[in-house]
């Protein structure tokens, strides 16, 4: 067993069945006294609603923690990001502009301000959408000389409904969001920085997920990546179509599917 550096998502991979987080939890913290492994959360929720998680589910303390989908970073605990990374994502980034142009489709309802971050505009859609949308709204975007791109995920969302009155609390756990980033920004390119920066090889770094704003995460990735069980239907076809014999689809669901891919991969 040596280091590792690993990567999560949080809702509905980490989170979702407590029991099983609780006993993945216990063998990350002892790997990571015993091996000095890094442990990185990469979540599509800002910092204000990963710290709502905190306080309702038993988290270990990050090593490094990835807000807003990959556009911002933040270091053992603290509450500023990590500034070289801002700076990388300012260039051919007008948020005012991006949201102007959006404004104008109609199936596009703004999530609530906590979500809107300096390089994040997020969106509800009224109904799951296709592949022509997304692209007829990237291509408004380009033509504007926007340097951005459209993520489109279905459900993980479930912590907005409260905040947003759009969606019932528990109504559906299928919502279709979208957001819209800086090029150079997603949870793939967020990881490539962190690894970099802690100097961990790709062939000591795995990446766990279950839907669309996860796929950065396994796209012509050297990392080796674990899909959970219980991923959503945008990340399961997209994994049909574009194989990679470094990434595993678990049988299993939530935090039991990190399991048995660390395991696959002969990291635990
Ligand atoms: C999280 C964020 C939301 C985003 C979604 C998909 O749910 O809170 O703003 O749209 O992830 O990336
Ligand atoms: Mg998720």
């Amino acid at each position: 067993m040596k280091q590792f550096l690993f990567i999560t998502d949080l809702d509905y991979t980490l989170v979702g069945d407590d029991q099983a987080m609780a006993k993945l939890n216990e063998r990350l913290k002892v790997h990571r006294q015993t091996h000095h492994t890094k442990i990185v959360y990469s979540t599509g929720r800002s910092l204000y609603l990963y710290q709502k998680l905190t306080d309702e589910k038993t988290l270990l303390e990050p090593d490094v923690l990835i807000c807003a989908v990959g556009t911002e970073i933040y270091y053992g605990g603290s509450n500023t990001p990590d500034s070289k990374w801002s700076d990388k994502l300012s260039e051919g980034w007008d948020k005012g502009l991006v949201v102007q142009i959006s404004e104008v489709f109609p199936k596009l309802k703004l999530q609530p301000e906590s979500e809107q971050r300096p390089f994040k505009v997020s969106y509800f859609l009224e109904e799951k959408t296709s592949g022509d949308f997304l692209s007829e709204l990237e291509s408004r975007l380009l033509e504007q000389g926007l340097d951005i791109q459209v993520i489109y995920s279905l459900g993980s969302s479930a912590h907005i409904n409260s905040l947003s009155g759009v969606y019932e609390q528990g109504k559906d756990l299928e919502i279709p969001v979208l957001d819209i980033l800086p090029r150079k920004a997603n949870k793939g390119m967020a990881m490539t920085f962190v690894r970099e920066n802690l100097e961990i090889d790709v062939a000591q770094t795995v990446a766990c997920g279950d839907s669309g704003n996860d796929i950065s995460l396994f796209a012509d990735r050297k990392e080796k990546g674990i899909i959970v069980g219980n991923a959503k239907q945008e990340l399961l076809e997209w994994h049909k179509t574009h194989p990679n014999e470094n990434r595993y689809l678990a049988k299993a669901n939530f935090a039991t599917g990190i399991e048995e891919g660390l395991e696959y991969f002969g990291f635990l």
